[in-house]
């Protein structure tokens, strides 16, 4: 095998996977996929209907598309993120020809990432930090430095003494990128506040004298709100347009197996990204790119949001009652409710219960209990963090909602076992 090759092997997500392989009797509560239920087969059914009843237009989206993505569906875009942010009054604020729409926000991660980055460089991300987008920087050689983060998001702080230690050592021409996952945040489910949003962008436009520093903005779960949507997008605030680069996937609002979303670049980005995902594919399934289209402009596509969002709600509401009542009265364990997305984050700072893959937790949920978690190890791109054997993220996004309860029962049953706690705690 090649070194790429057994790179990729030794990442940690193939061995949670095969657990999910070797445990088929075991009710997962770690993957981070999308509610069965609500995929939308009727509406993908009648909107693919449409498309291919009307020969010219079927001739048209069974063609290759353009590298950036079809112009019509780039344009929606800018307007649908208007709206959005809340800008009608500006519908051209993103222009088409910063946006290229991407197979999975995934692939837009990637080609970023190969842009912006040489092996060596630096890539602030937050403690804990969506950890598929770990393995990508890991894969081009790029040094991660971890930055505290509260309730409210990253901490504009820390962030400004992380850069000043850099600075101390000499290396600060190294730092290229701030990742961040500002909405319902992938471990955490938090959702960085509007004062945040500034404040972090107003730190990188403090340094950029002596270092000029993209933010890349992951929205992946934006449209995933509960009760309130949440507040503008970090683009939005970027008044030069040059520093923010984002991105939003469909996979979370509608469906993965589609594979589209789409990015928005600074003008410098957008040749060097373009020319990258030319040599990957020239262009992302064009077909499902009018599949998208269609259903925006119906407003299907806002209604079938809607009710994601309220099933969501739903499972969100049933695996938090399940935490109230069978994990949070144990001792040393901590939760926040989830607003959105579709996780929860749950950390447990009793003796014996350390979360990593190798520990008895991990290894009793999963032989004995018959439930499974993604441990917090997986997210912290510093090993030795404390934090990542205290933590474990918990979905409710796969499971039907009468399992939800049951796997965190189960879960406190784990914990209640290898913490050894009195069983009158449950
Ligand atoms: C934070 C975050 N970003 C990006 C992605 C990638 O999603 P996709 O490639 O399906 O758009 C995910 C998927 O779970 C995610 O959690």
């Amino acid at each position: 095998m090649t070194r790429r090759g057994e790179w990729a092997a030794r990442q940690k997500i193939g061995y949670l996977m095969q657990q999910g392989v070797d445990h088929p009797d075991c009710l997962s509560l770690a993957a981070g996929l999308v509610d069965y239920s609500s995929l939308p087969v009727e509406l993908v059914h009648t909107v693919m209907e449409r498309i291919l009843s009307d020969p010219a237009r079927a001739r048209a989206a069974l063609q290759y598309g353009t590298t950036p993505g079809s112009m019509t569906f780039r344009h929606q875009i800018g307007e649908f993120l208007a709206e959005l942010d809340e800008t009608e009054t500006r519908p051209d604020e993103v222009s088409a020809d910063r946006i290229l729409i991407t197979t999975g926000s995934q692939q837009f991660l990637d080609l970023v990432s190969q842009a912006v980055f040489d092996p060596g460089d630096i890539c602030l991300v937050t403690a804990p930090s969506y950890f598929v987008y770990l393995s990508t920087l890991e894969g081009i050689g790029v040094e991660m430095v971890a930055v505290a983060c509260d309730d409210e998001g990253i901490c504009p702080d820390a962030l400004d003494e992380r850069l000043r230690q850099i600075d101390e050592a000499g290396q600060l021409h190294r730092v290229k990128m701030l990742y961040l996952v500002s909405y319902f945040d992938n471990p955490r489910g938090i959702t960085m506040t509007l004062e945040r949003r500034e404040q972090v962008l107003e730190v990188l436009i403090r340094w950029s004298d002596r270092q000029f520093i993209y933010l890349l903005e992951d929205a992946a779960y934006r449209e995933i709100w509960f009760d309130d949507p949440p507040p503008p997008s970090i683009l939005s605030l970027d008044r030069h347009k040059n520093r923010v680069i984002y991105t939003q996937t469909f996979s979370k609002s509608l469906s993965p197996g589609l594979r589209t979303a789409f990015g928005v670049l600074p003008q410098e980005l957008v040749k060097p990204v373009t020319d990258l995902k030319s040599i990957h594919d020239f262009g992302s399934p064009h077909l499902n790119q009018f599949v998208i289209a269609n259903l925006i402009e119906t407003g299907e596509y806002a209604r079938h949001v809607a009710e994601v969002r309220r099933s969501y709600r739903d499972k969100s509401e049933a695996m938090w009652r399940g935490l109230e009542d069978y994990i949070l009265p144990l001792p040393e364990t901590d939760a926040r409710r989830p607003e959105g997305g579709l996780y929860v984050w749950l950390r447990c700072t009793a003796a014996n219960c350390e979360t990593n893959f190798d520990r008895r937790l991990f290894q009793t949920a999963v032989d004995h209990q018959k439930v499974m978690f993604v441990p917090g190890e997986l997210f912290y791109s510093d090993p030795d963090d404390p934090d990542a054997s205290r933590t474990m993220r918990l979905s409710f996004g796969v499971q039907p909602i009468d399992n939800l309860a049951k796997g965190v029962r189960r879960l406190g049953d784990a914990l209640t076992e290898v913490g050894g706690f009195a069983e009158s705690q449950t």
